[in-house]
This record gives structure tokens, C-alpha cells and sequence, in this order.
């Protein structure tokens, strides 16, 4: 089949990728020239495991990129939307960019169009964007919506898109329905549909549920910290019940990215304006911003005032396996450690610190050794694989005080202790 997709962010781009590799014929359309060039060029521009294979041998065989929209409009009857919906001061999500989606696709349909959104977008949205296809169509031709949300994890975005648990397809309309059946044929997983508004619900109460699971351990994590129980066991003596099962209880600093943090914030907007609040995503999101916080109050617990102390950060993106930074909680420690005055050399496999936070006196370096020099304390802020895989027997000469905080429980603290460190996770020792 034939499809166009509007937004190379890392959803249009996997999931583009991953059609053209069963088959399809993909054009990707951005309004960012830099974005087309470079993948023009053969290069995803952003860090996701698998893509630049993939782009490498289909880039111009069936898949091709453009700024041209116009003519990617009329040439392609399968239209799919994945551009960005941030939140906005409010907590809304800010549907400006699927709202000029659809102007622009009203603005060129020349025929019987199917138009999928795939952005994560608030309840009665796909409605809204039929309308507003309609209202800037300039002819008649027909237009039917479909809400098919993504359950990509960045860092394993390709592997997640080649092998979904389910595929959602919400539309009042048969013949869009089967178009999507029909596109999705080879995949094996339970397809389910249903109304546009249950299938725009099921992705927030996906990822909300999922964000509830996390502050859930990291809540039990700190009693743990008191009760000198370690949370590893008790998640997994938890997830071993089909019941609750084992993903998403790995306590730590809590999540960031750009889907939880701000999808959580838009189910509780929606939620308050129609005036059935959703309290228990108040406190989830409350003990998620409150973590960073208290992994800095460990410390000091620890080490007393961090005035003067040499701490080696690891880790800056959200989570392994990216170069995205948004809601890290790493720059919000950073931010503390700061305030507290404390000196801060940092490592990341793939991040690069900004000027903002060098200007600052913040140290990057590219060898995780080099960073852990002098320190007084190093903390784990990424579980990178990388870091468990340091020689820790080498970082313990190199370092002033042998302290480690973990924030992702990423290691083996029996091992770490051994070699002569102080070791502390998060209701992990
Ligand atoms: C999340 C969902 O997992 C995807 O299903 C969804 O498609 C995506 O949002 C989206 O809406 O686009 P993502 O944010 O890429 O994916 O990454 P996750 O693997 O879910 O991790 C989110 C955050 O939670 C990270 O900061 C991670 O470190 C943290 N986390 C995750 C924990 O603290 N503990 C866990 O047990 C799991």
C-alpha cells in the first residue's frame, strides 16, 4: 500500500520504516527541511537502535522523504499524522500541529482520503480532525478518520513497532477499518477496534497506568529504604503473579520522556474539566517529581553538605538507548546539585550537555573514568548497560570517596560493596 506520513519525529520515522519493511511504499513529509535532508542523506537524525539499517536499504527503493506536501497529499490515499503534541502551561496537550496537519491535508485533498492519527492526542480529537479536514477542503471529496495510537518505547522503538502486543484501530468507518487490516496483515498480534474516543482513552490509560506502576514501587522503594528491605526482591516476588506481572516495577528515579510526564498531565486536565478528577494521578505524578528529590536528600544524609564536593553524574538522557533528554531527571538533579554548590562532571554514551549547563561550570566528559576522577560521590542517574560494565575495581582507585548512589538500582550492590564502595540504590543497598 501506499502511505504518507506527516511528522518524521522518532514515531512517524519507526513506523514508516517499519511499513516500508513489510512492504509498502513510504513517504515521509516533514516541514523541517533539515529533518528531510538528512534523511534524504540516509541518516536518521536522532538516536534510536535499528533505524539506519532499515533507512539504509529502503531509502529511495519504497521509501522517499519531502517538503513537498501538495503533491505527497494527491499521490497517497493513506495519510497518517505523527507530528508532536506537548503539553502546554495548563497541562493540555497543544494540538497545534495536528490542527495545521489537517488544514494542510483539507487544503490539498484531491480525492477519497483516509486519514490515520497516530500522535497521542486528548479524547474526541479524531473527531475534530475530520472537521477540521473538512472545513479547509475546497472540493468534496470524502474523508474518513481513524485513531491508531502508538505503543512505541523510544530505545526500542523498532523492536516494539515489528512486534506490537495489539493494534488499535478506532473509526466509525468499515471500509477505513479494513483499509487498516489490510496494512497491518502481516502482523500477528490481537487487532482490536473500536470508537475513535476508546481508542484515544486506551493510550492514556496505557501509559497513565503504566506511570501509576512506577510510582507505586518507587513508593514502596522508600519504605524500603526505611525497612532495609530490598525493593528488587518485592518487585519480583510481586511480578511473579500473572496478576500484576514484572514490567514497569523497576523502582529508581521515575520516569521521564515526553509521553508519560505529559500524558499523565493531560488525563488529569481532561479528567478536572469534566469535573470527575482523577486523584490518584494527581499523587502519581506528585511522588514522580518529588523522586529527584529525594535521591539528593539520601546523599546529604550521607555525605553532610554537598558544598565543594566533587559528584560524577552518569547518565543524562531519560532513560537508556536515547539521546533524548526531556523531563530528564538527570538536569533536575543536576539543577540541585548546583543550588547545593557542589562541583559536577558529567558522562553520557550519547548525550551532549548543552552550553546552558556547561556555562555553568558543569564538567562533560567522554571517558566515564574520567568523570569519576576525585570524586566524592558518583551517581547513577541512566541505567545504561555501559555503566554496569564499567571495571569498578578501576573506578574505585580513581575516585577521592568511595560512594556510589545509585538512582536506577542498575547494579549488582553485592559486587560494588565488595570492592570497598558505600553503595545505596533506592530502597536498594
Ligand atoms: C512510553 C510507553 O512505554 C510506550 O508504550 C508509549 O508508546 C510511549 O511512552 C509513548 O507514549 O509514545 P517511553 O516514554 O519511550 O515509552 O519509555 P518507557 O520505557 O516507557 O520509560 C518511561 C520512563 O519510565 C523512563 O524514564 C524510565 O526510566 C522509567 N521507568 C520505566 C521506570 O522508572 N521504571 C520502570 O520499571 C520502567
Amino acid at each position: 500500500m501506499k502511505v504518507l506520513f506527516i511528522g518524521m519525529g522518532y514515531v512517524g520515522t519507526t513506523t514508516g520504516l517499519v511499513l516500508a519493511e513489510h512492504g509498502h511504499t513510504v513517504t515521509g513529509f516533514d516541514i523541517d527541511q533539515k529533518k528531510i535532508d538528512s534523511l534524504n542523506q540516509g541518516n536518521v537524525y536522532f538516536y534510536e537502535p535499528g533505524l539506519q539499517k532499515i533507512l539504509s536499504s529502503h531509502l529511495n527503493k519504497n521509501v522517499f522523504f519531502t517538503t513537498n506536501l501538495k503533491k505527497a497529499v494527491e499521490q497517497n490515499d493513506l495519510i497518517f499524522i505523527t507530528v508532536g503534541t506537548p503539553s502546554l502551561a495548563n497541562g493540555s496537550a497543544d494540538l497545534s500541529y495536528v490542527k495545521d496537519a489537517a488544514k494542510m491535508i483539507g487544503k490539498y485533498i484531491n480525492s477519497e482520503k483516509t486519514v490515520v492519527l497516530k500522535s497521542t492526542v486528548p479524547i474526541g480529537t479524531t473527531e475534530k480532525v475530520q472537521k477540521w479536514i473538512e472545513e479547509a477542503a475546497q472540493n468534496n471529496s470524502p474523508v474518513k478518520t481513524v485513531m491508531n495510537p502508538e505503543f512505541l518505547r523510544e530505545g526500542s522503538a523498532l523492536e516494539d513497532a515489528l512486534h506490537p502486543d495489539r493494534i488499535v484501530i478506532g473509526t466509525h468507518d468499515r471500509k477505513a477499518a479494513n483499509q487498516l487490516r489490510m496494512l497491518y496483515q502481516n502482523w500477528s498480534c490481537p487487532v482490536i477496534e473500536t470508537t475513535p474516543k476508546a481508542a484515544e482513552m486506551i493510550k492514556y490509560a496505557s501509559n497513565s497506568f503504566l506511570a501509576a506502576k512506577i510510582s507505586f514501587i518507587n513508593e514502596m522503594a522508600k519504605l524500603c529504604d526505611k525497612l532495609q528491605v530490598n525493593i528488587q526482591d518485592v518487585a519480583h516476588g510481586m511480578g511473579l503473579d500473572p496478576r500484576i506481572g514484572p514490567h514497569f516495577l523497576k523502582a529508581g528515579l521515575g520516569y521521564g520522556g515526553s509521553c508519560f510526564p505529559k500524558d499523565v498531565k493531560e488525563l488529569i486536565y481532561t479528567a478536572d474539566s469534566w469535573e470527575s478528577p482523577l486523584e490518584i494521578l494527581n499523587k502519581v505524578e506528585e511522588i514522580n517529581r518529588n523522586q529527584g528529590g529525594y535521591f539528593i536528600e539520601k546523599i546529604k544524609k550521607k555525605l553532610g553538605s554537598l558544598k565543594g564536593k566533587k559528584a560524577a553524574l552518569f547518565g543524562l538522557a531519560f532513560k537508556p538507548h536515547t539521546d533524548d533528554t526531556r523531563e530528564s531527571v538527570s538536569y533536575l538533579i543536576m539543577e540541585r546539585l548546583l543550588k547545593e554548590h557542589a562541583e559536577i562532571k558529567v558522562h553520557d554514551p550519547v548525550v551532549e550537555l548543552s552550553s546552558d549547563w556547561t556555562n555553568q561550570g558543569v564538567k562533560q566528559f567522554k571517558d566515564p573514568y574520567k568523570a569519576a576522577k576525585s570524586a566524592d560521590v558518583i551517581l547513577i542517574c541512566t541505567d545504561w548497560p555501559e555503566y554496569e560494565e564499567l571495571d569498578w575495581a578501576k573506578v574505585r582507585q580513581l575516585v577521592g570517596s568511595p560512594n556510589i548512589f545509585d538512582g536506577r538500582n542498575a547494579m549488582n550492590s553485592s559486587n560494588i560493596k565488595k570492592l570497598g564502595f558505600y553503595y545505596e540504590g533506592i530502597g536498594y543497598f
